[in-house]
Formats: C-alpha cells, sequence, structure tokens
C-alpha cells in the first residue's frame, strides 16, 4: 500500500535535489524556527547584524520551491509569516562572499509549523546567532514597536491617540503621575540599579468607575512610545480571562525588549484571585520578577482597591504608589471637560450647570453632553439652549438614582429586608 509522503519528507528530498547537490561543501538540513519566515521580524533585523565569525547578515530573497505553493500570512495588516522558501545571505564583514542557507516553511499534515533550513556544516554557529535574533525579534514583540503590544488580548497591538491634554484632573495630581513616570525612567532606573535593585516600579490608579483611568493609560502610553519606550498592555479580553499568568508574560517581554517598557494592566483586582494571590505577592516585590536592565513601569488600574489584598496595598515595595482618581472636585475642570465634550455647540449660560458636575466622573459630564447634542438634533435646535442641557443632566441623575434605588431595594428584598410584592403580603405564593 503507498502511504502518503509527510511533509518533511518532501521538503527534504527537494532540498537534496535542487540544492544540496549543487552546492561544494558539506551541508546539513536543520528544523529551524518559524521566526526566520516572519517578515515582520525580518523587517527588523538590522542592516549586516554580526552573527560571529566575522560574518554579517546580508538580507534575503523568496525563491521558488517546487513542492511548497508559496503565500504570505498577514497578520494585523502586516506582513507576518511567509511560507515557501527563502535563500539567506551572509557575508563577511568586508563585504567578502560568506555563505548562504536555503530554508523552507510550511505547515505538516497537522497543521504544525514546519520550517527547515538547508546550512553549511561549517557555518551553523552564525546560523543559529541569526535564528535567535529573529526568535528574539517575535518574542519581544519588537515588531510592534509604533503600537501598543497586547497580551492576552483578542487582537494583536493597537493605536491609542488620546493625548494628556484631554484628560481633565485636579492640577497636582496629574503633575505627580506625570514626574513619578519621567522621573523613573530618566533618574530612577540608574538609581535603582546603583542600589542593586530590580529597576522595577508599580502605581496604582484607583477610582470608582468612570473617572478617566483608562483614558489616562492610553495617554501615557502615547506619551511613552512617542519617547522611545515599548508598551505592552495586559489584557483579560481573550478566553483566557483575567489570569495572572498573562501579567508574568507581559513582565517577561519587557525583560527581553532592551527598551524602557510600560505595563498597562486594568483591573489588576480580577487578577488576585485564588492561588495567584500568593504568585501575585512575589512578582510585586520583585522576586519572581523578570529583570528589564532599562526598567519596567507597572500601572495597573483599579475600581475596588478594598479587594486588593492588604499584603499589597500597605507593603511598601509591593505598590509604590498609589494615586486616587476622584470625581470632578473643581469647577474650572468641570467647565472645561463639560466644554471640550460640546464643542462647538458650547455656549457661556451652560456654565450654569457645572456646580451640578462636581462629584461626577467625567464619563458623567461626557454622556450629559452627548446626549443634550443628541437630543437637540432631534429637536432641529439651531443652538443647544441650556433647557435641553439641564434637561439632559436631570434625566440622566434620575436614570442613575432609579438604577441605584432598584439595586438597593432588590439587594434588600434577596436579603429578606423588603417583603416581595408577588405575594400580595409578603408571603410567597
Ligand atoms: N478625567 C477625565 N477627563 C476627560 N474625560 C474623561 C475623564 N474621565 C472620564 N472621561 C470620559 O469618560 C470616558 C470613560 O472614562 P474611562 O474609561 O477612562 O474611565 P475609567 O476610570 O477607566 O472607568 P472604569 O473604572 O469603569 O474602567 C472616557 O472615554 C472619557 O470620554
Ligand atoms: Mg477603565
Amino acid at each position: 500500500m503507498l502511504t502518503a509522503i509527510r511533509v518533511h519528507e518532501q521538503i527534504g528530498q527537494w532540498l537534496q535535489r535542487a540544492y544540496m547537490a549543487q552546492q561544494p561543501q558539506e551541508m546539513v538540513i536543520t528544523l529551524v524556527s518559524s521566526a526566520c519566515c516572519n517578515l515582520s521580524a525580518l523587517a527588523y533585523v538590522p542592516e549586516r547584524f554580526p552573527v560571529g565569525e566575522g560574518l554579517v547578515y546580508a538580507g534575503y530573497q523568496k525563491t521558488h520551491c517546487d513542492v511548497i505553493t508559496a503565500m504570505t500570512l498577514f497578520q494585523d495588516k502586516k506582513p507576518g509569516r511567509y511560507l515557501g522558501a527563502m535563500l539567506f545571505r551572509f557575508e563577511q564583514a568586508d563585504g567578502a562572499p560568506g555563505f548562504e542557507a536555503l530554508l523552507v516553511s510550511a505547515w505538516d499534515e497537522h497543521d504544525n509549523d514546519l520550517t527547515l533550513a538547508c546550512v553549511p556544516a561549517a557555518f551553523t554557529q552564525p546560523w543559529l546567532t541569526f535564528e535567535a535574533e529573529c526568535n528574539r525579534i517575535v518574542n519581544t514583540a519588537a515588531a510592534y514597536r509604533d503600537q501598543v503590544y497586547i497580551v492576552g488580548g483578542m487582537t494583536r497591538s493597537f493605536e491609542t491617540s488620546i493625548d494628556l491634554e484631554d484628560v481633565y484632573l485636579p492640577a497636582g495630581l496629574k503633575t505627580s503621575i506625570i514626574n513619578d513616570v519621567d522621573s523613573f525612567f530618566d533618574q530612577g532606573v540608574a538609581i535603582y540599579r546603583e542600589l542593586n535593585l530590580k529597576p522595577f516600579r508599580k502605581l496604582l490608579l484607583a477610582g470608582v468607575p468612570g473617572t478617566g483611568k483608562t483614558m489616562l493609560c492610553g495617554a501615557l502610553a502615547r506619551r511613552a512610545l512617542a519617547r522611545g519606550h515599548f508598551v505592552i498592555y495586559v489584557s483579560g479580553s481573550n478566553i483566557a480571562g483575567s489570569e495572572f499568568w498573562k501579567i508574568h508574560q507581559a513582565l517577561d517581554i519587557a525583560s527581553r525588549s532592551n527598551t524602557p517598557t510600560l505595563v498597562l494592566v486594568e483591573e489588576l483586582d480580577a487578577y488576585l484571585k485564588g492561588d495567584s494571590k500568593a504568585q501575585m505577592l512575589n512578582v510585586l516585590d520583585g522576586s519572581e520578577t523578570p529583570f528589564n536592565p532599562q526598567g519596567t513601569l507597572l500601572i495597573a488600574t483599579t475600581n475596588h482597591p478594598e479587594q486588593i489584598d492588604n499584603r499589597v496595598m500597605k507593603r511598601p515595595g509591593r505598590l509604590d504608589r498609589i494615586f486616587i482618581i476622584p470625581e470632578l472636585q473643581d469647577e474650572d475642570d468641570a467647565r472645561a471637560m463639560l466644554q471640550k465634550y460640546l464643542g462647538k455647540a458650547w455656549r457661556a449660560d451652560h456654565a450654569e450647570i457645572v456646580p451640578r458636575l462636581l462629584g461626577r466622573p467625567g464619563a458623567f459630564v461626557r454622556e450629559v453632553a452627548v446626549y443634550a447634542l443628541t437630543m437637540a438634533a432631534y429637536q432641529h435646535q439651531r443652538e443647544l439652549t441650556l433647557a435641553t442641557l439641564v434637561e439632559s443632566l436631570e434625566s440622566l441623575i434620575a436614570q442613575i438614582e432609579a438604577k441605584d434605588n432598584f439595586l438597593t431595594v432588590h439587594k434588600e428584598r434577596v436579603m429578606g429586608l423588603i417583603p416581595s410584592r408577588r405575594g400580595g403580603n409578603g408571603s410567597r405564593e
């Protein structure tokens, strides 16, 4: 009975027939990492990257292979994995010929990555150095350096356009956060190293929902990227949810990044459950944190600081600073925010509602503005009237109060404090 020839065998036979047979020197076929045929990663291998023994990488070209249909896989709109054959060239540092290696990449019959390279036996070490660099680039996500790299999310990266100017916070608070971030990266890393400490700083942004924590993280991420730092966002959005290993993975990637790195973890409390708590303590105090000589700054957010263990909250060194991100406290901030969200529709008399915005989160102001603008458009108002703005404000307050009442009554009913209406007299039917 004829059995199908396995993919690696087909490639191996093709390499021997079409390539090895013509080579004057002894060649070896080796199984290599698919990072070597990741086109985005290859774009990040520096020109003339030294691979040892006086040799440098001198580029690659795609070439024909009889047994594999060439194809490019795109990831996040960038060319990613290449399937097919590629010829890699290495030269002496002075430009004299070095060696070539022919690589063929495919999937095997179980859809596993299968990448074989045919390399001169005498040059396996330089080849392995090159392969290690491709691997390092893929594993440190260097191909995503211009964007926020996501660990544990549904996509690989995202762009952020939020400006710090657009985040309204009490002026002193905003400055202290920015100073903390800048002083760590500018001077702190060297000081930590001098003191023989891991340059790893951790900040927590705590506050009720909608005060701008996520927005602030986005703005800090944009700022960090503009300064050439690497930014990693730990996401709970893929099927694994908020799992501790994601934070560890992010810190691990940071440690290999060769760059100051900002790691963002939203809703830190969700990651602190069960067994992960103890591991998290060790990671936060640095004992199990992969070391990034360039410095890693972790910024976490939470709505529930009370759910974060006292061992984390109260022990200095686990979370270095906690910043409370408050609801609006200041009339000037509230006016500025309202004005921003009303945009061109803003009129001086709208400022009348400003005192009623105090004590509310930024998300509230945005909703008041957006709903008012929608109502005005629906009613064909040429200008947004104060009356419509007030109506929007009051309807949102009424909605929040109704929800609070419902939740309180519901909770009390569940706890047996208020009799259920269903039985008419409070008894169950
Ligand atoms: N301080 C602020 N300055 C400007 N806009 C704000 C501010 N706070 C909230 N907003 C507006 O409300 C939206 C929601 O805010 P954001 O998601 O940043 O809140 P959050 O604190 O992360 O909330 P949660 O704790 O629920 O995650 C923002 O996209 C922005 O439009
Ligand atoms: Mg948020």
